[in-house]
């Protein structure tokens, strides 16, 4: 069975092919980037639009694939933007339509995890889910993906674009800070903000600007910011890892991409004799694989969606699908 996904919940348009044997056959993508300020919904929708035809193209010349070779096609159907999420939906019901082929609509966030545990060969793991709009500690339980710690105000990397942005290092700032990070030399304390499994990062946005206007060099600045924020996503994950008992832990999301994340959960994950596990840089950020991928699972477990079920949800809980592909 081969299953096309497009993801369009943000900035990300994404179409991926995947068949049943955990082999991704295509994986494209064209990401939208605003010339100045952040990412507004309708342009970023109006982006989607402009390439979506193209990416679909590129994907099939990549698989060698033609349309009539794709049985079933989904689509990230939430969270995310209401204007782009409309995009890849309106694509994925035309090409069902066209084709005749069953539509499946997903959860971009348990797409987001189910691709890491194909692609890494993890069982159970408890899943560190740091990307631009979401930042959240999840794990398997009584047939559910159930969040057990998030930010209490914005996520990781939305707050690393934003504060980045005040900082003048322009938009998309989460490599930038990873650039600058390396050359600093001095770490200036900053806010600490964990509640129990949450985190909040609204604290330590306002200090590292104050931190610019006492002259810190900005090296100095990403620094700080990346060893506090991600001490605090390290720290929620362990206290998570043991309450729920699991001993494996997984990285998701586009923060996820970031070594300096990757070996701070590395060693509190051998500290406790438990396995990290991240996928390739490409199934980190938003891509179509992870959600054809999963439209790939929920079809084989027997979910069918009539049209008139593919409407999209901007606030689609992790917690709000029922897992129907495992035991
Ligand atoms: P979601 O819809 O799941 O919230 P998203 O739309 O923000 O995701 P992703 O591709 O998952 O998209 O993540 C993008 C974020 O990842 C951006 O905020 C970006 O700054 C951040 N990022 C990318 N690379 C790095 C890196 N090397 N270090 C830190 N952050 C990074
Ligand atoms: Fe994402």
């Amino acid at each position: 069975m081969i299953t096309l996904g497009i993801e369009g919940t943000a900035h990300t348009l994404g179409v991926g092919i995947v068949d049943s044997d955990h082999n991704v056959l295509a994986n494209e993508l064209d990401m939208f980037r605003p010339k100045n300020g952040g990412l507004h919904p309708r342009e970023a929708a109006n982006h989607h639009v402009d390439v979506v035809s193209r990416i679909m193209q590129q994907a099939f010349d990549v698989s060698g694939l033609k349309p009539k070779d794709i049985d079933v096609i989904s689509f990230s159907m939430g969270p995310g933007l209401g204007p782009c999420l409309r995009v890849a939906a309106t694509a994925a019901r035309a090409f069902s339509c066209t084709m005749g082929i069953p539509i499946v609509g997903v959860n971009h966030c348990v797409a987001h995890v189910e691709i890491g545990r194909a692609l890494c060969g993890c069982d159970d793991p408890a899943l560190l889910y740091a990307s631009g709009g979401n930042t959240q500690v999840i794990a398997f339980a009584e047939g559910r993906y159930r969040i057990f710690g998030e930010t209490q105000d914005i996520g990781i990397g939305n707050m690393l674009d934003k504060l980045g942005r005040d900082l003048g290092m322009g938009f998309y700032a989460g490599p930038t800070f990873e650039k600058l990070a390396k050359e600093g030399k001095e770490y200036h304390e900053l806010p600490y903000s964990v509640k129990g499994m949450d985190v909040a990062f609204s604290g330590l946005m306002t200090a590292a600007l104050a931190l610019q206007r006492k002259g810190v060099p900005l090296e100095d600045i990403a620094l700080s910011v990346q060893e506090t924020a991600y001490a605090m996503l390290t720290e929620v994950t362990e206290r998570a890892m043991a309450h729920i008992g699991k001993d494996e832990v997984l990285l998701g999301g586009g923060v996820a991409q970031n070594m300096r994340l990757r070996e701070m959960v590395r060693e509190m994950a051998e500290a406790r004799g438990a396995e990290m596990y991240c996928p390739d840089r490409r199934f980190c950020m938003d891509n179509g694989a992870m959600i054809a991928w999963l439209g790939s699972e929920m079809y084989e477990s027997g979910v069918r969606m009539d049209i008139a079920d593919t409407e999209i949800n901007q606030r689609f809980r992790t917690d709000e699908v029922e897992v129907t592909w495992r035991s």
